[in-house]
């Protein structure tokens, strides 16, 4: 197993300590697929059934993935989309989705031989980390945007045991400390430009396509950092290389309108060019300059797809009509993924027959404060029949 770069395609050694190219391009592990099993009956789903499609001997792990596919009956319904479905990633054992790139990336760091992490963090991929590495026996490092992360997450990781650092500043800023330190200091990094990571994160493609027996039209999720889009890419066009299923998804990647540079890019037909000030509800992707923006380019512009923005009211209004009509209660960021279905279906650029599978990254309870400003409680009532009585009126 090697690592390939995907400007240059120059190759290295799995075990060549090295985020990217001698180029500045980004690295992507090479998997073996005549190794690759076939083992999609949709039996007993977990992360680690798919070993034979990662690239790790070690296993740290706290039984993550096998997260349920909902289909979304009334909101479907509602919509005029009657095949849609929600994979829950809220579902893994810190809340998200990062644990899959955790269980993959600690796991590697460990084969390496290292005994220090560290992570930039908008809040899940910290929390995510901390208990890998508690899990591990390792230190980790978690440099999180000062008052920007949302409270749960910075619960997790304080419990956990990391060394929370806030930084003054954002995402970018802190992932630039932290490609400066794991480059100098012998601390391994396990942001999304880690390869390995994206490894854990591409088998939701191997999950979805277990659970469902078939491949969906359309995959739509929230793009920050933009590794995800990448690694479930990565999953779909290996399971076609593999021979296990012709189909492909197209790939749809939602942005926060005040941190889009993606979806602006795209939309205007124009280089990619960095936010300087990202801002937006969904603190989980407040990221101004994601740093796998080539590959999740590649990965929208091969599988046919688009990238779109969402506005922060759109956002917290899917939000709600997840949890209301559908009881799944997920973090602002998640719910990016159905504005933006809402968003295509009435623009008319998606049709409404196809399957849409959106991805929610998140669990809501990561972030109360952000439902809780929004609902104001009535006073409370006497303790008696009488009074509940004239609230049932
Ligand atoms: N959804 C949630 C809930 C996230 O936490 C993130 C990223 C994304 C979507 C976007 O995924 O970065 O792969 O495009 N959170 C990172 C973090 C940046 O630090 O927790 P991406």
């Amino acid at each position: 197993m090697v690592l390939k770069c995907i400007e240059c395609g120059r190759e290295y050694p799995e075990d060549e300590l090295r985020y990217r190219c001698e180029c500045g391009g980004l690295l992507e592990v090479v998997t073996e697929l005549d190794k690759a099993e076939d083992v999609f009956d949709g039996k007993n789903i977990t992360l680690w059934k798919y070993e034979s499609w990662l690239p790790v001997e070690k296993r740290v792990s706290l039984n993550e993935g096998g997260t349920p596919l909902y289909r979304l009956k009334n909101l479907g319904e509602e919509l005029g989309a009657p095949k849609l479905y929600a994979k829950n990633e809220g579902n893994n054992p810190t809340g998200s989705f990062k644990d899959r790139g955790m269980t993959v990336g600690v796991s590697k760091a460990l084969e390496l031989g290292m005994d220090k992490v560290i992570c930039a963090s908008t809040g899940n991929t910290s929390a995510s980390l901390a208990a890998y590495a508690a899990k591990a026996g390792i230190k980790a490092y978690v440099l999180v945007p000062s008052g920007k992360i949302a409270l749960g997450k910075l619960a997790q990781a304080m419990i956990y045991g990391a060394q929370v650092v806030p930084v003054s500043g954002n995402f970018d800023d802190a992932l630039r400390v932290v490609v400066k330190a794991s480059g100098e200091l012998g601390v391994y990094m396990l942001n999304s430009i880690n390869p390995f990571r994206l490894e854990g994160q591409k088998t939701i493609a191997l999950e979805i396509y277990d659970q469902l027996g078939f491949v969906p039209d359309n995959v739509l999720l929230p793009v920050g950092n933009a590794g995800n889009i990448s690694a479930i890419w990565k999953g779909f066009k290996e399971l076609k290389e593999a021979g296990i299923t012709d189909e492909l998804p197209r790939m749809i990647g939602i942005q926060a309108e005040g941190a889009a540079p993606l979806a602006s890019a795209w939309k205007e037909g124009k280089p990619f060019k960095p936010v300087e000030k990202p801002e937006t509800v969904a603190t989980a992707i407040r990221i101004g300059n994601p740093a796998n923006w080539p590959k999740a380019w590649r990965a929208v512009k091969e599988s046919g797809g688009t990238l779109e923005m969402v506005s922060d009211e759109e956002i917290l209004r899917a939000q709600e009509l997840l949890a209301s009509k559908e009881g799944l209660f997920v973090e602002p960021a998640s719910a990016t993924s159905l504005a933006g279905l809402i968003k295509l279906l009435e623009s008319g650029e998606i049709g409404s027959d196809e399957s849409y599978v959106l991805i929610t990254t998140g669990h809501g309870l990561k972030d109360p404060n952000i439902v809780v400003e929004r609902f104001t409680l009535p006073e409370p009532i006497e303790p008696t029949l009488e009074a509940f009585k004239e609230v049932m009126k």
